[in-house]
């Protein structure tokens, strides 16, 4: 019964974390007047809170939609606004280790779901699920990057 709970509590935490990501696509950023759809595409905001739904913009090949003045930028260099929560909370590829957000990880020792056992990137730093280093300072374009606060 209390690992029942437990479960619960766990379940709850992370519904709650994944509506906070959703909440940075679909939002009109102030730095740059559109609203990231999606990894790659937005939406124009002319000056408003909610964005236009009249027509839908896609990045050239190779960027993503960010914050940045200029939209669309190399994702190398930018994280996307908008962006994949897929791997949050996954085991990586030999189950080692599971971003949690951006900054955290939980080890996963073996098992497909990551333990309470948990941890934090030191400053400047950020969790990618492709590299053994699990805390790097540069994304790759194979970084594998859990997009939660
Ligand atoms: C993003 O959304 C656009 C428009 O709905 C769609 O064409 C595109 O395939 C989506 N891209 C991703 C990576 O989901
Ligand atoms: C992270 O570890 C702390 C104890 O060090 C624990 O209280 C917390 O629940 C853990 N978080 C997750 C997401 O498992």
């Amino acid at each position: 019964m209390k690992d029942y709970l437990c479960v619960l509590t766990v379940l709850a935490v992370f519904g709650w974390q994944l509506q906070l990501a959703n909440s940075s696509c679909n939002l009109c950023q102030a730095s740059n007047d559109v609203a990231c759809i999606n990894q790659t595409a937005y939406r124009m905001c002319f000056g408003r809170e909610t964005p236009s739904q009249d027509q839908i913009f896609n990045c050239p090949d190779g960027l993503v939609c960010t914050d940045k003045p200029q939209i669309c930028f190399q994702r190398s260099e930018t994280p996307a606004s908008c962006g994949d929560t897929d791997s949050c909370g996954r085991c990586n590829a030999n189950n080692v280790f599971a971003c949690t957000s951006r900054t955290t990880f939980a080890f996963c020792f073996g098992a497909t779901t990551p333990t309470t056992v948990n941890g934090t990137c030191p400053v400047g730093r950020f969790c990618d699920a492709s590299t053994a280093d699990i805390c790097v300072a540069k994304p790759t374009p194979n970084s594998i990057i859990c997009h939660l606060d």
